[in-house]
C-alpha cells in the first residue's frame, strides 16, 4: 500500500514508518520538522533499507498539501501531525485550535478530493473523562481537561459525523497512553526540540547531569506508594498498532476508536526503580508537590484492540527502560555532553 504519514519525522511517526517500510509497504512522509529533524528520514532508511518520500510541508499549508495528493493516489494516511503539550495549549489554545483541528480538516478535504477513504488518527487517552474507572474502556464517557485534550475530542467527534455522512469512509482512532522507550536498534528515539514535558524526558535530563533533579509530582494519591500511575508503552508496540489498524480499516468502514497502552498500570516511584535497576545508574529525584490537571491514576483496557485488530503489545517496562537509556546515552554522544554526567552512576557512561 502507499501510505502517506503526517508528523512521520516524529518520535512516534518515525517509529510507524519503520514498521511500514518493514512490512512492504510504501511511505510518504509529510512533516513540518518543528519538533523533529530531517536526520530522522535518513535514520529511517537507513534502519529499514528502504526508500522513503518526504517533503517538509505543514499540513495547514493546502496549496503544498494538495501537490502531493495530485502526485500519488494513497491507499490511507496515518495521521499523527500536530501539537502535543497540554501546558503550551493551555497558553496558546489559538495554535493549538489551528495546527491541530484546521490542520485535519485540510488534510479530510483533500483526501476527499482525490478519494482516499481511510484515515488512522492519532488521538490520545487524554479525551477520557478524569474521573473514569481504570482499566479504561472505549466506552467511558469523552471529557477533556486541556485545550490539546478538547482539540483531540473535537476531531474524534469531527470523524464520527463525517463516517456517518459518507459510509464509504473509514478512520480509526488510536488512544495512546503514555508511548515510552527508543526504537530497538538504539538508533532512533525521542529528541524532542520543544521543552520536553513528559516524565521519561525529564528522568533522563535528571540522569544526565542537564537539570540538577527530577521532580516526582506527588507522593499522596491514592496508589501503590503515593504517586502517579500510568499506563507506559513501549513506542515500538505502540508503532506496530498503526500497522494493525490500517489493516483493519482496508477492511471496515465507520468510525472506531481503540485504545493503545499496555493494560498495565505503574507508578512513577515504579518507573523510576525499574529504570535505575535495569540500567544500573542512580536517578536523582525527590518529591514535589502534585502538578496540577494531573489524574492520580490511568491505565487502559485493551482487549477491544486484541479482539478486533489481531494486536497485542509485547515488550516489558524492563526493555522500555533499557531502550530509552540507550538512546539517550547515543544522543549524549552525539552532542558530546559525557562529561556532564555528573551523578554517581555504578556503570560508566
Ligand atoms: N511526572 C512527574 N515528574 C515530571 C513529569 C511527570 O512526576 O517531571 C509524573 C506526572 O505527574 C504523571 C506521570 O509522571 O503522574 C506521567 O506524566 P507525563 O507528563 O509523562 O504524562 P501524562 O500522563 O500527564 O500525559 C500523557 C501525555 C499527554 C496525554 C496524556 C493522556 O503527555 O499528551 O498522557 O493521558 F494527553
Amino acid at each position: 500500500m502507499k501510505v502517506l504519514v503526517t508528523g512521520g519525522a516524529g518520535y512516534i511517526g518515525s517509529m510507524v514508518c519503520i514498521e511500514l517500510l518493514n512490512e512492504g509497504h510504501d511511505v510518504f512522509i509529510v512533516d513540518n520538522f518543528s519538533n523533529s529533524e530531517m536526520g530522522t528520514i535518513t535514520k529511517i532508511m537507513g534502519i529499514t533499507g528502504k526508500m522513503v518520500q518526504y517533503a517538509n510541508v505543514d499540513i495547514t499549508d493546502r496549496t503544498a498539501l494538495e501537490v502531493i495528493f495530485r502526485s500519488y493516489q494513497f491507499d490511507s494516511v496515518i495521521h499523527l501531525a500536530g501539537k502535543k503539550s497540554v501546558s503550551e495549549s493551555i497558553e496558546n489554545p489559538l495554535q493549538y485550535y489551528y495546527d491541530n483541528l484546521i490542520g485535519t480538516v485540510m488534510l479530510v478535504q483533500l483526501m476527499q478530493q482525490y478519494d482516499v477513504q481511510s484515515i488512522i488518527f492519532s488521538s490520545s487517552a487524554t479525551v477520557y473523562h478524569p474521573a473514569s474507572i481504570c482499566p479504561i474502556q472505549e466506552t467511558a464517557t469523552l471529557k477533556s481537561s486541556s485545550p490539546y485534550g478538547r482539540t483531540k475530542l473535537a476531531i474524534e467527534n469531527f470523524f464520527r459525523e463525517l463516517t456517518a455522512a459518507h459510509s464509504n469512509f473509514s478512520v480509526v482512532l488510536l488512544r495512546y497512553f503514555n508511548p515510552i522507550g527508543a526504537h530497538s536498534s538504539g538508533e532512533m528515539g525521542e529528541k524532542p526540540l520543544e521543552v520536553p514535558n513528559n516524565l521519561l524526558p525529564y528522568l533522563m535530563d535528571a540522569v544526565s547531569g542537564k537539570r540538577p533533579i527530577l521532580e516526582v509530582f506527588g507522593n499522596d494519591y491514592d496508589t501503590v506508594d503515593g504517586s502517579g500511575v500510568r499506563d507506559f508503552i513501549h513506542v515500538e508496540d505502540l508503532a506496530k498498532g498503526h500497522i494493525k489498524a490500517l489493516y483493519y480499516s482496508m477492511q471496515n468502514t465507520g468510525c472506531e476508536a481503540f485504545n493503545l497502552g499496555s493494560g498495565t498500570g505503574y507508578s512513577v516511584l515504579q518507573l523510576i526503580d525499574t529504570f535505575a535497576k535495569v540500567n544500573e545508574i542512580d536517578v536523582p529525584y525527590h518529591i514535589g508537590l502534585r502538578r496540577e490537571g494531573d489524574i492520580p491514576v490511568s491505565f487502559a483496557d485493551i482487549s477491544k484492540a486484541q479482539r478486533f485488530l489481531g494486536w497485542r503489545p509485547n515488550k516489558t517496562l524492563e526493555e522500555m527502560c533499557i531502550d530509552a537509556w540507550r538512546w539517550q546515552l547515543k544522543l549524549l554522544k552525539e552532542q558530546h555532553v559525557e562529561a556532564q554526567i555528573v551523578f554517581p552512576s555504578k556503570k560508566t557512561v
